[in-house]
């Protein structure tokens, strides 16, 4: 039988493991060897066929710079009734969401009723996502070419029904401490997803970077009148001693994290559940606006 997504999550939501299971490490990864267990995760979309002409591999960049002048304008909202075929239902969206194939697969599997939102910033892979979703005939997933850092606020503050989960996962790194500020995650997406959230709503984050794992946690720990770690609200959602969850929540993976996997890498999982509103938020309006030149002083 093939090793699909749906038997990792069975396999996934039977066990409960009391410790931190590694992936069995590899020191040889083949390219090809990775593609297979991509492809085998995601087997129940079969998406080779729908790609006949251009092949099974986009050549695209592997980085584009988040703060280059084309990126640094905010991307809106696109027309919600035209993109979802119900725009109130409950909406996860996956920042820097790469190929697209793991929230596919989610808006195809899953058995709730959700919507769906890929953002990435690199335009071939959202064009060929969204012809696979086309063909595939969802309408309850969309994926825009946008720089989620800038354009989250605009596009997600539009959108009709409750914002449900956020998903950060295994972000481009940028190890070099003078390239942090190219991270995807920066204070004012932070503060964007804290704040329009809705109470119960969760963010999930992940890397196989420790490092990059940690800045993530530490912005989100910062914010602890706001938002608890799942494993003090739900006990089957269980942390290593360093606070680290055990396990995918999802139970389907994301493609680095297959691969990351395959290197026999470790993947570090933060998952928050916002549990009041973002105190003062009138009072921090107030101020925003209070500080804004006073139209005397401006004409002099
Ligand atoms: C390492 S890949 C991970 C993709 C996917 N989440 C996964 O786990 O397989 C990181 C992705 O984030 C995208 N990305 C980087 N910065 C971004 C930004 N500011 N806005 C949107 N996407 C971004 C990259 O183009 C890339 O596809």
């Amino acid at each position: 039988m093939a090793w699909t997504a749906t038997a990792t999550l069975c396999c996934r939501l039977v066990r409960a493991p009391a410790v931190r299971r590694r992936a069995p490490h590899r020191t040889l990864c083949s390219a090809e060897r990775s593609t297979d267990a991509v492809d085998r995760e995601y087997a129940d979309l079969n998406l080779r066929p729908l790609y006949p002409n251009r092949g099974h591999h986009l050549r695209i960049r592997q980085h584009v710079n988040p703060l280059s002048a084309s990126f640094v304008e905010p991307t809106g909202p696109p027309d919600w009734k035209e993109v979802f075929e119900d725009p109130l239902l409950p909406l996860m969206v996956d920042i820097g969401c790469g190929s697209g194939r793991f929230l596919v697969w989610l808006a195809k599997n899953s058995r709730e009723r959700r919507n769906y939102l890929g953002l990435e910033i690199r335009q071939k892979l959202v064009e060929r996502t969204q012809f696979w979703v086309t063909e595939l005939g969802l309408r309850n997933v969309y994926f825009m070419f946008a720089n989620a850092t800038v354009s989250f606020e605009q596009i997600v503050s539009s959108y009709p029904g409750p914002l449900l989960l956020v998903s950060i996962l295994c972000p481009d790194p940028h190890f070099k401490k003078k390239h942090h500020k190219r991270r995807v995650l920066q204070t004012q997406l932070v503060d964007s997803i804290t704040k329009n959230l809705c109470l119960g709503g969760r963010v999930l984050l992940q890397s196989d970077v420790l490092g990059v794992a940690a800045d993530m946690r530490e912005r989100f720990d910062g914010y602890s009148d706001v938002f608890e770690h799942v494993d003090c609200i739900d006990k089957n959602l269980r942390c290593d001693n360093e606070g680290w969850l055990l396990d995918n929540p999802i139970g389907i993976r994301t493609e680095r994290e297959i691969h990351a996997e395959l290197e026999g890498a470790t993947i570090y999982r933060r998952m928050y559940q916002k549990i009041r509103d973002v105190p003062h938020q009138k009072t921090s309006a107030v101020q925003w606006i209070s500080a804004l030149p006073r139209p005397q002083a401006v004409m002099g």
